[in-house]
């Protein structure tokens, strides 16, 4: 047993440590900084109750991007310094988010220990490498990402740290190799205890999916099936659960290599601009395969983000939340005895407030970011929640969950075909996806997004865009001179939350203009960037008339696209005539 004594280094604040929407996200040329890393560090350790420091039990793992080797290595020296009693690393420092939830909730160790909270290493749906980001967030004890009372803490402390404790003579630990080491310092014995990636969230999903009947449909001659994982580290759990325990093939799975730190290269956000090759693969883009599978899906770096495709088709993730919500209590055992309630982020389409309405459930909308939906978890008032960037989940863990998304699809598929599969017609995602709007009405719903603008010029537009708020008369008669086919807006004004459970009260989360027959059109900053300012406009339309909910969506939704770069000035603020990403 190794011995170790504490180092106590000094040190001054690093201008910039705020965690964002999902932890603090820089480039690794800002993250390898001296001391950048161990700052922020310490500065959460400072933020934490003691009890959740001293003799606690830490996760620390990641998508295994660029740099989280070294810094996994940072992160034990400083938890045994500062007294934490062990820590759990996946395998190789992987672990999903999504499975760091599951960790923190789920596992117990060998003497009984639970997790108190967890460092993910991540920047997400980012590029990775040496010239791209990392990012670090601190999830608790409940599995799901700080509340702002303690990043807000962790902010503070970054602006006053002076010191900061590592532990000195502690051997870099062998993560490659599952096995406990221990160690023994000046608080006594600490452990570093390297497990399979896979095996704690691989048991819990298949306590909440009927396996059996998914695998059923997936070796069905008639079905084939496609997976993405952008080469982030969902192709680990991939591999694990769609290939060993479901029967698909090998060759079904795509970049579900997760060994390359920087992704291949390539900007693992599971959208139809970045997963080229899976969208080409389900006869969508460019270069369309002509014999696609009947379903594909993909995921971002640290699997928590899904996109879910059909042959030649598309569910824009605002449609997959409510279609998964009005289907989950038929086709997902854990939730057979009803749902607790369903939740969306405010810039996500209203097709979930439709589904609520008829099942009569209840219903919240929140600023964007998981962590509102965390809240209501706790208090038993959500089962499923998603949001418009790619992210849906359940009340399982406390992050949204890629990997669950997809089976919760083939749950849904194996539910309708299950008289099916020997040679009748199969109901396709396409189909599950027009039978929805037939009954419940289309949101008719595009994203665009304008990257890396100057932080200044996106400040001005939002400060435009309010000012409009304060006339509406002279809304509707700027938008009469864009559009004369437009409906009027109703009511425009900021978002502003009061959590339901703490009365917590969030302001300025996205602009919104709300039109007469239902339209909307919300202005966000994103706050997941690294760099500049990238400005979001969601744009959504409803219609209820069967007869017209198969039009193509920007198609449908230009008039009101106009309206929305006009009346912003999108153009003469960002000196952008275009969108980098339309989703
Ligand atoms: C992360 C969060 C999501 C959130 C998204 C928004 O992925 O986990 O909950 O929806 O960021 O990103 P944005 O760039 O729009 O702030
Ligand atoms: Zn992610």
């Amino acid at each position: 047993m190794a011995n170790f004594t504490v180092n106590r280094v000094e040190t001054s604040p690093i201008e910039g440590q705020k965690p964002g929407t999902s932890g603090l996200r820089k480039k690794v040329k800002v993250f390898t900084q001296p001391h950048y890393l161990h700052n922020f560090v310490q500065s959460t350790f400072n933020a934490l109750s003691a009890e959740n420091v001293k003799g606690s039990t830490l996760v620390v793992s990641g998508d295994g991007r660029y740099y989280s080797k070294d810094a996994i290595q940072i992160i034990i020296k400083m938890a045994a310094a500062n007294g934490v009693r062990r820590v759990w690393v996946g395998q190789n420092g992987l672990l999903s988010t999504p499975a760091v939830s599951a960790v923190v909730r789920e596992r117990v160790g060998a003497d009984g220990s639970k997790a108190n909270g967890a460092f993910i290493l991540t920047a997400s749906h980012n590029p990775g490498g040496p010239n791209e980001d990392f990012g670090i967030k601190y999830n608790m004890g409940n599995g799901g990402p700080a509340p702002e009372g303690i990043t807000d803490k962790i902010f503070e402390n970054t602006k006053t740290i002076k010191e900061y404790f590592i532990a000195e003579g502690l051997p870099d630990v062998d993560i490659s190799a599952i096995g406990v080491s221990n160690f023994s310092g000046p608080d006594g014995q600490f452990d570093v205890d390297v497990f399979d990636s896979s095996s704690d969230y691989v048991k819990l999903m298949k306590s909440i999916f009927d396996f059996q009947s998914i695998q059923k449909l997936i070796t069905s001659p008639q079905f084939s099936f496609c997976y993405d994982a952008l080469h982030g580290v969902a192709g680990a759990y991939a591999k694990r659960i769609f290939v060993e325990e479901l029967g698909a093939k090998e060759s079904s799975l795509l970049n579900c290599v997760p060994k390359q730190e920087d992704f291949g290269g390539g900007h693992p956000d599971p959208n139809l601009t970045y997963a080229k090759e899976l969208v080409a693969r389900m006869g969508l883009g460019k270069n369309p395969d002509s014999n696609p599978p009947e379903f594909g899906a993909a995921a971002d770096g640290d699997a928590d983000r899904n996109m879910i495709l059909g042959k030649r088709f598309f569910v824009t993730p605002s449609d997959s939340v409510a279609i998964i919500a009005a289907n989950a209590v038929q086709s997902i055992p854990y939730f057979s005895s009803g749902l607790k309630g369903v939740a969306r982020s405010m810039p996500t389409s209203a097709a979930l407030d439709v589904v609520a309405k008829s099942l009569n459930l209840k219903f919240f909308e929140v600023p964007t970011g998981w962590k509102f939906f965390g809240n209501l978890m706790d208090a038993g008032l959500c089962s499923v929640c998603g949001e418009e960037s790619f992210g849906t989940g359940s009340d399982h863990i406390r992050e949204k969950d890629g990997i669950w998304a997809v089976l919760a699809w083939l749950s849904i598929l194996a539910h309708k075909n299950k008289d099916n599969l020997n040679g009748g017609t199969l109901v396709t995602v396409e189909d599950i996806v027009k039978q929805h709007w037939a009954t419940f009405g289309r949101h008719y719903y595009t994203r665009y997004d304008y990257e890396n603008v100057d932080a200044g010029a996106a400040k001005e537009l939002m400060a435009h865009l309010v000012k409009l708020q304060s006339s509406i008369s002279d809304v509707n008669e700027t938008i009469k001179g864009i559009r004369s086919d437009v409906a009027n807006v109703a009511s425009a004004d900021e978002f502003e939350y009061k959590d339901p459970v703490d009365g917590s009260i969030s302001k300025h989360q996205g602009i919104r203009y709300l039109f007469e027959d239902g339209s909307r059109l919300v202005f966000r900053l994103s706050g997941t960037g690294s760099e500049g300012a990238t400005i979001r406009l969601y744009i959504e339309q409803y219609e209820k008339d069967s007869s017209k909910t198969g039009r193509d969506s920007q198609e449908a939704l230009a008039p009101l696209v106009e309206v929305a770069l006009k009346l912003s000035k999108m153009q003469e603020f960002t000196g952008r005539s275009a969108p980098t990403v339309i989703t």
